[in-house]
């Protein structure tokens, strides 16, 4: 009896020194790799395009759905910087990103080893993958901090600015839900309802200096590179909406998702074939936002610079969509939704997403929020037509394994996974 307990107490410790120990090496790595080397690097003008194909092959005569005149036609734009921002939907429109690049053969900017650019430093070119001064690049679309000087050091003079926006409430009821962990100051929120505790008095337990703030204030403010712990009448806060303004031809959002993607169709000259998509890493309907009015108005007075940044773009959205004309939009929003529809009937078994534990293929698993599993993904038609059947499983793939796809090695990210699911966190 005793030398059975004592066997089962060595394999428990057995366990937890193994736990230990692979948590730590993890850590190391992720923190060596954090490590920035800053190697100066000669001064190479970037080409002013580098697209693949001469540009005579990528003419496309204008549709007549886009009501342009007899014979005016455009060229697709292929150089793209999508600011890619947080917990906005932006899996989704990677997807949509990615099969664009495939289907052009462009080259992507990625990160080395890990899915973003080093986030939260700010983004430096040498963070891309097989960087050399010269290089061309047509794409760059991972998780950054930005910073314009670099970027415009990597792409293309002529390249289009995309990027998206969301009701920074919800956004900050997202990002609390999934990086709330990460942040140590939430640890010691008492409660099961930590947001609404959080929100009661913000200021009681943010902890500005702390670990991972940047979460849980402002954070698009954030990922464009500004201060997010500006008071709201900085004069910084305008000049850095006003950047925004200056260097993105496009900021869509998240709430006019198809509206969004008709008004970029317009700027760069794409097709609507280019546009199709399904909603990638959805969370589950019982830990979607339920925010009360109240709860909601302390968000946005929280996070005021997402919120003043918010309504800015929401205005300049709806004058675009103005001067698109609005039952053209509507037109267009329609269709989009009647193609999506057909794609859903044609690729995903049951016609919706599932939850994780009905996921079939491993290769179709979404990546989880520590200690949960609530991201949901989708299970593939068995028999979808030889036609569709790469289509499909393009649209259906989570991020991790698109990005795997393309070539990115993401050792570190896969690695955390391994000992996240050991210890299961
Ligand atoms: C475009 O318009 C022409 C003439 O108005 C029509 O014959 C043609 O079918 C239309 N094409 C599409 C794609 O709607
Ligand atoms: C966005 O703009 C539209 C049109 O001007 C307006 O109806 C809506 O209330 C605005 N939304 C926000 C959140 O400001």
């Amino acid at each position: 009896m005793a030398g059975r307990q004592g066997r089962q107490w060595r394999s428990v410790c057995k366990g937890l020194l193994l736990g230990t120990f692979l948590t730590t090496c993890t850590i190391l790595l992720y923190c060596l790799n954090t490590m920035q080397v800053h190697i100066s690097r000669p001064e190479v003008p970037v080409p002013y395009s580098c697209s693949h194909r001469p540009p005579k092959m990528q003419r496309k005569t204008a549709t007549n759905s886009s009501q342009k005149a007899a014979g005016q036609s455009c060229s697709p734009k292929m150089d793209i910087m999508f600011m890619k921002t947080h917990k906005t939907a932006s899996s989704t429109f990677l997807n949509i990103l990615f099969r664009f690049g495939e289907k052009h053969r462009l080259t992507f900017a990625f990160p080395s080893g890990r899915n973003d650019f080093f986030y939260p430093s700010f983004f430096q070119r040498s963070q891309v993958k097989d960087y050399r001064p010269g290089m061309c690049f047509n794409v760059i679309c991972n998780h950054m901090r930005f910073n314009v000087q670099e970027v415009a050091k990597l792409l293309p003079a002529d390249t289009s600015y995309i990027t998206i926006l969301r009701d920074p409430a919800e956004l900050f009821e997202s990002s609390f839900h999934y990086f709330g962990r990460l942040v140590p100051f939430t640890w010691k929120i008492p409660g099961d309802d930590k947001l609404s505790e959080f929100l009661r008095d913000p200021q009681h337990y943010f902890d500005p200096e702390g670990f991972n703030a940047f979460y849980l204030k402002n954070l698009l403010f954030f990922d464009f590179g500004q201060d997010n712990k500006l008071d709201l009448d900085d004069p910084r806060v305008g000049e850095g909406i006003q950047f925004i303004a200056e260097h993105f031809q496009l900021v869509m959002l998240v709430e006019y998702f198809e509206e969004s993607l008709i008004l970029l169709k317009e700027a760069l000259c794409w097709e609507m074939d280019d546009l199709l998509f399904f909603k990638l890493n959805a969370r589950k309907g019982s830990t979607v936002s339920k925010l009360t009015p109240e709860l909601r108005a302390r968000a946005l007075q929280w996070n005021a610079i997402d919120w003043k940044l918010y309504q800015h773009f929401n205005q300049t959205f709806w004058k675009k969509v103005d001067a698109y004309g609005q039952g053209r939009m509507a037109d267009d929003v329609a269709e989009l939704r009647k193609r999506n529809a057909a794609m859903a009937s044609i690729c995903i078994e049951g016609g919706h997403a599932v939850e994780a534990g009905s996921i079939q293929e491993t290769d179709m698993q979404p990546w989880q929020p520590i200690g949960e599993k609530s991201i949901m993904g989708y299970n593939i038609k068995k028999n979808v037509d030889k036609e569709h059947r790469k289509l499909c499983r393009k649209m259906l793939m989570p991020e991790i394994q698109y990005l795997t796809e393309l070539g990115v090695n993401l050792w570190i990210t896969k690695l955390w996974g391994r000992v996240r699911d050991i210890i299961n966190w």
